[in-house]
């Protein structure tokens, strides 16, 4: 009988958790939270803004769904599937402690033939080497005798029930065996499932999808530049260029969030160690291109503070909008907040207006909040637009 463990029940793992348990296996989920374990158990939803989610807690929670904070509560479970989050440092390098913490919570309790799944988004090769190693050290199991896979995580927050039900889903194991065998039983909740050659290469494909979207972001970012230079409309004429074979993206204030600024970082910093540095030429400069958007947006926002009939010191900006991406409330390398925190910098008087966050919340981020119809101008960071009443 199968019996499945999901370590982490953040926004990625609750979900896959509750999937597990509604496809009628056992979960036990495990999370350092001891709150949201409680939540959990009584059948209360901590992730509101996931659709449908609230429904399975309700009928998962404390029977088929049990969450607690000991590993040793997982002893049963036949497969443990890790869903962790890994953060990156000021210099882009992966600090792994809390992934290595859960990996070696997770060996101390596996047993021969056990399954190890690793769903957080990791730099290619992290599978098959330490986190193999935290697994072999803790258990005194060699691999062979538990298999290990990799199986990313492909949700959207908002859509991740749907995404798990219908999205294409990998999955690859550091050998052949562990692939097979991960397989099989993911195969039992995940309906869109595709075995691909290796851990390796699942990691890969995880990574390159930020990849692609960095850079094409960073494509529509300079062509919006370009097209401001020689006097064209850039969304008239991405309109009518784009069709079949051509996906020009839309423009922005930078790309923001844990996944896409974070992931092509994981492929620059392989190729400088391995001193291939012409590589990932392409992926470096995307991220610059994307992350200089903010100066090119705050020299058109000081523009517009001159045609307000007031000293630039005084002119009132709202910024609207500070999340990462519109609709979900998350602030992560967020670039609207980027450029509050500039503006401040060079003195000018800029507050911020965002309809998932409450004043009170934004002045315990340090912001002033300013409500738009209180601003001289207010630049949209969705829409790219400025109100300006000059
Ligand atoms: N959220 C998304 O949209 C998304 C999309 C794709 C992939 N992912 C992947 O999922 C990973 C996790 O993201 P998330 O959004 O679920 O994060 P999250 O912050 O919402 O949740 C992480 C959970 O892990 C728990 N945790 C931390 N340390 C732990 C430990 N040692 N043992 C057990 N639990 C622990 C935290 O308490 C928290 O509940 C990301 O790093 C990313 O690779 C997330």
């Amino acid at each position: 009988m199968v019996m499945a463990s999901v370590i982490g029940l953040g926004k990625a793992g609750l979900p896959l958790a509750a999937t597990i348990a509604e496809s009628g296996i056992k979960v036990v989920g495990i999370d350092v939270d001891e709150e949201k374990c409680r939540m959990i158990n009584q059948g209360m939803n901590p992730i509101p803004e996931e659709k449908g989610l609230d429904e399975l807690i309700k009928k998962h929670g404390g029977k088929n769904l049990i969450a607690t904070t000991d590993y040793w509560d997982a002893e049963r479970c036949n497969l443990f599937i890790v869903i962790v989050p890994l953060f990156v440092d000021s210099l882009h390098n992966p600090d792994f402690s809390i992934m290595e913490s859960a990996f070696r919570s997770v060996g101390r309790v596996i047993k021969e033939g056990d399954v190890v799944v690793l769903e957080t988004t990791v730099p290619p090769l992290t599978t098959e080497t330490i986190v193999r190693r935290w697994l072999e050290e803790e258990s005194g199991l060699k691999l062979g005798q538990f298999y290990l896979a990799h199986s990313p995580e492909r949700i959207m927050t908002g859509y991740s029930l749907s995404r798990l039900r219908e999205f294409p889903k990998v999955i690859g194991g550091v050998d052949r065996k562990s692939g097979e065998m991960a397989y099989d039983l993911y195969k039992k909740f995940i309906p869109n499932l595709h075995l691909v050659s290796n851990a390796r290469t699942a990691e890969f494909i995880k990574v390159i999808e930020g990849c692609y979207r960095d850079v094409n972001i960073a494509l529509a970012n300079e062509l919006l530049k370009i097209a401001e230079e020689i006097g064209v409309d850039f969304y008239e004429a991405r309109k009518y260029a784009n069709h079949e074979y051509c996906h020009i993206h839309l423009p922005s204030t930078g790309v923001g969030g844990h996944c896409i600024p974070v992931y092509p970082w994981f492929l620059i910093k392989e190729m400088e160690k391995r001193e291939k540095f012409e590589k990932a030429r392409l992926l470096r400069t995307a991220r610059e291109v994307n992350d200089e958007m903010i100066d090119y947006w705050i020299e058109k926002l000081v523009l517009e503070c001159l045609k307000v009939d007031k000293p630039l010191s005084e002119v009132k900006i709202c910024i609207r909008g500070i999340t990462f991406r519109e609709g979900v409330k998350e602030t992560y390398h967020s670039r609207a907040l980027a450029i509050v925190q500039r503006l401040r910098e060079k003195g000018l008087n800029v507050g911020a207006f965002d309809e998932m966050f409450s004043p009170k919340e934004l002045e315990e981020m340090g912001i002033s909040p300013m409500k738009p119809e209180d601003a001289d101008i207010v630049f949209d960071t969705f829409n790219l637009k400025f109100h300006t009443r000059a």
